[in-house]
């Protein structure tokens, strides 16, 4: 590999402060997260004001380990790649005015990065630099989304359908603290499904209602807030206004984890094969935190090999954020010529 394929990446878009080298796209060559999540858990979610101080204590202690574990000095990178949308802005802004500097600093490319692009790029990287996945479906299911694209080239996603309110992320980081469990919700939740019976409850799964009269095929999208309302209402009883029980006292806890891991999956898995079948590809790229979820790896596998699909999924360390995916972007992104100056700026959406 030639010194002119290394990239470093930085992703501070959230909660996660993340610097990495990825050579030509593909090849990591280090990867270091700092999640603030201890930071943020007493609050069950993410507090930008903490987020934005945490990245600045942060973030060159993160970036030179990421270049000392590469074994590579600033002066041999081909470019800096840095998430610029979307995210918390205080939180995005420390992560481009790091990249500028260095930028600046070493005369190198600026390379900005789109949050989720990057995270389908780290399905694609499963592929290797050989296997091009496009056209595909890209489901990115996370803890700010959940949406069902087009996916026609690294930089490229087409809307298909999305969520009407909350993320799937977002639903299991609910549910979690329901359940008395730690913050983020999703590893928690689904240890504690390990445990229980997917069958044992009922929750609801929500598919949009066809429009009347109108014979073009029922809509595709999700919504998870009837499901999380129903698990609420299973844990209180009717009253919704009745304190949570503490979490030694609620029935059934491990079957109510699994039952709404696997509502939230079966949502997850119908819509994203219906969505592959209309739009004729034959591969769907499966990115984001959730992505992690092995209900949702295994039964979206087996949905997809029964349809005649193929579902590829990040190695789970690269399915919540890192900096792998934006360094790995950041490399078509750079052949192509997709560079900023110095006045790049940051954007929430
Ligand atoms: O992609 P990500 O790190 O950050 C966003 O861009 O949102 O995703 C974080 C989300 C959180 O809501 C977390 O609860 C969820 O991903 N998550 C999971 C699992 N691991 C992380 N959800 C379900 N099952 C998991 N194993
Ligand atoms: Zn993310």
């Amino acid at each position: 590999m030639s010194r002119s394929d290394l990239i470093l990446g930085i992703e501070s878009s959230c909660d996660e402060t993340a610097a990495a080298v990825v050579a030509g796209g593909f090849e990591v060559r280090s990867s270091v997260v700092h999640s603030q999540a201890d930071e943020h858990a007493r609050y069950g979610g993410v507090v930008p004001e903490i987020a934005g101080r945490s990245h600045l204590r942060e973030v060159h202690r993160v970036v030179e380990q990421a270049l000392d574990e590469a074994g590579v000095l600033p002066s041999e990178l081909a470019g800096v790649a840095v998430t610029t949308r979307p995210g918390l802005i205080g939180s995005l802004l420390v992560g481009v005015s790091v990249a500028k500097s260095i930028a600046f600093r070493w005369s190198l490319p600026l390379i900005p990065v789109h949050h989720i692009h990057a995270h389908v790029w780290a399905a694609t990287m499963e592929l290797g630099p050989k296997t091009s996945p496009f056209p595909a479906v890209a489901l990115v299911v996370s803890g700010g989304h959940t949406n069902l694209y087009r996916s026609l080239a690294p930089d490229q996603l087409e809307p298909i359908a999305g969520t009407l309110d909350d993320a799937a992320g977002e639903a299991f980081d609910k549910v979690a603290w329901m359940l008395g469990l730690g913050y983020p919700g999703g590893p928690s939740v689904a240890a504690l499904a390990e445990e229980g019976d997917p069958s044992a409850f009922r929750f609801p799964r929500y598919r949009p209602k066809p429009t009347p009269g109108n014979a073009a095929p029922r809509p595709l999208g999700f919504s998870f807030s009837g499901l999380k309302t129903a698990v609420l209402y299973h844990i209180r009883g009717q009253d919704a206004l009745a304190p949570t029980p503490p979490p030694d006292e609620i029935r059934d806890r491990a079957d109510v984890a699994a039952s709404f891991q696997e509502a939230v999956v079966d949502a997850l898995v119908s819509q994203t094969i219906e969505a592959a079948h209309r739009e004729g590809v034959e591969r769907v790229l499966v990115a984001g935190g959730v992505a992690c979820n092995l209900r949702l790896r295994s039964k979206l596998t087996d949905a997809a090999e029964a349809a005649g699909l193929i579902a590829t999924f990040p190695s789970p360390a690269f399915c919540t954020d890192n900096a792998v995916m934006i360094a790995g972007l950041g490399h078509p992104l750079l052949g192509a010529g997709k560079l900023a100056d110095l006045s790049l700026d940051a954007a929430p959406r």
